[in-house]
């Protein structure tokens, strides 16, 4: 039990803190195991390219989503030619989105292209107003501002919905979070979330805010006039440290009555500084920003980015670099090969483009006309 605890301890990965002692590298097996996810092998990314006649996403082909909870049984589902849809969402702590932030978007956006499924994004601009102590308005604010970041991954608006906590939980959703939380007992939370007798209520009661856009009579089909979602699955994509939330979710929903919802789940993001888990979002110089122009980025690059060098040149020429810690190199195996791709990049979320009126669109309460087709 002692010894049981002071492994828990030696990595600590909840949606709030990623850390690990010594090297300060994850143990991504030690932690499917802790979390009792599956490992996302090979023969899933063969099956998605049979299923989808499309060359699997890279962050599939290179297990940048490494784990899974039930993702079979979506393909499955798919096969049978069944409806599913995707929930996936965002924290506005920031002004911009990082690179980070980006990998669960670029995936969803292709997960919504190859299975041509609804989806719907929450912005949980009360959870960043709760902890990280931003006003009502502020924490609105940004998230209107992160849907910008988030539109110009390039979703496809007649499939999908975007929405603030803060603006729409109500109705049937709020009615959804009071069946959650009468299944949820306080020692449930605790454990699973690590709450203390000194955070607010705020904190402890959020759970199932987050969960209830899991459940398909109230996400994508809220208030817009359909009643035939109550068998649908979902699929969220998320990065791991938010599988707490869904470990939860997915104890309850059968209790509900709701099928319990599959997930599929990334890899952590390194900071410029190395590989030493979550990228902080307040710390500008731990991250590349959709925001940063080209030069900062270089600028960000040449200054902070950890590199796998050798300390002199002969050594270098001798030994090579250690790409295993080159934070350069990390990246371009998350994005792609070459310059040339990089600037590409930069200009596809070019998200000057997006506009107010875009962001009102996606945020409309309305029939999503190409729902699956
Ligand atoms: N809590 C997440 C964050 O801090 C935001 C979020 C809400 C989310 N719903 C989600 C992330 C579903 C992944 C999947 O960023």
């Amino acid at each position: 039990m002692e010894k049981e605890k002071a492994e828990q301890e030696e990595q600590v990965v909840n949606p709030w803190e990623v850390s690990a002692k010594g090297t300060g590298k994850i143990d991504y097996d030690k932690l499917i195991d802790q979390f009792g996810c599956q490992r996302l092998d090979k023969s899933f990314v063969d099956r998605v390219f049979r299923l989808t006649s499309r060359t699997p996403h890279m962050f599939l082909r290179r297990n940048v989503f490494f784990a899974h909870r039930d993702f079979n049984e979506i393909l499955d589902a798919y096969e049978r030619g069944e409806k599913f849809y995707l929930y996936t969402g965002r924290g506005p702590s920031s002004e911009a989105l990082h690179l980070g932030h980006l990998v669960p978007f670029m995936f969803t956006k292709y997960l919504q292209e190859a299975f041509k499924v609804p989806l719907v994004i929450q912005l949980t601009d009360d959870e960043k107003c709760m902890w990280k102590n931003l006003t009502v308005e502020e924490s609105k604010r940004l998230a209107r501002e992160n849907a910008k970041d988030i539109i110009a991954c390039g979703f496809d608006i007649s499939r999908t919905f975007i929405f603030s906590d803060f603006d729409y939980v109500g109705g049937a959703f709020y009615e959804n979070m009071v069946k959650v939380a009468k299944c949820v007992t306080y020692n449930k939370v605790v454990g699973i979330f690590g709450f203390t007798g000194e955070d607010h209520i705020g904190k402890i009661s959020f759970p199932p805010v987050q969960a209830v856009p899991s459940f398909p009579s109230h996400s994508i089909y809220w208030g817009m006039g359909s009643d035939d979602a109550s068998g649908h699955s979902n699929f969220v994509d998320a990065m791991m440290r938010q599988d707490p939330y869904f470990r939860m979710t997915r104890d309850v929903a059968p209790r509900l009555g709701y099928n319990k919802p599959a997930l599929i789940e990334s890899l952590f993001f390194p900071t410029l500084q190395g590989e030493t888990g979550k990228m902080s979002a307040s710390d500008a110089n731990s991250a590349i920003y959709v925001t940063d122009s080209q030069k900062d980025i270089k600028y960000k690059v040449n200054k902070y980015a950890f590199s796998g060098g050798k300390d002199s040149v002969e050594n270098h020429r001798k030994y090579g670099a250690n790409l295993e810690v080159d934070i350069p190199f990390k990246y371009l195996s998350f994005f792609l090969d070459d310059d040339e791709e990089l600037e590409h990049i930069r200009k596809e979320y070019a998200r000057a483009a997006v506009t107010d009126e875009m962001v009102d669109a996606f945020m409309a309460v309305r029939p999503l006309p190409n729902m699956f087709n």
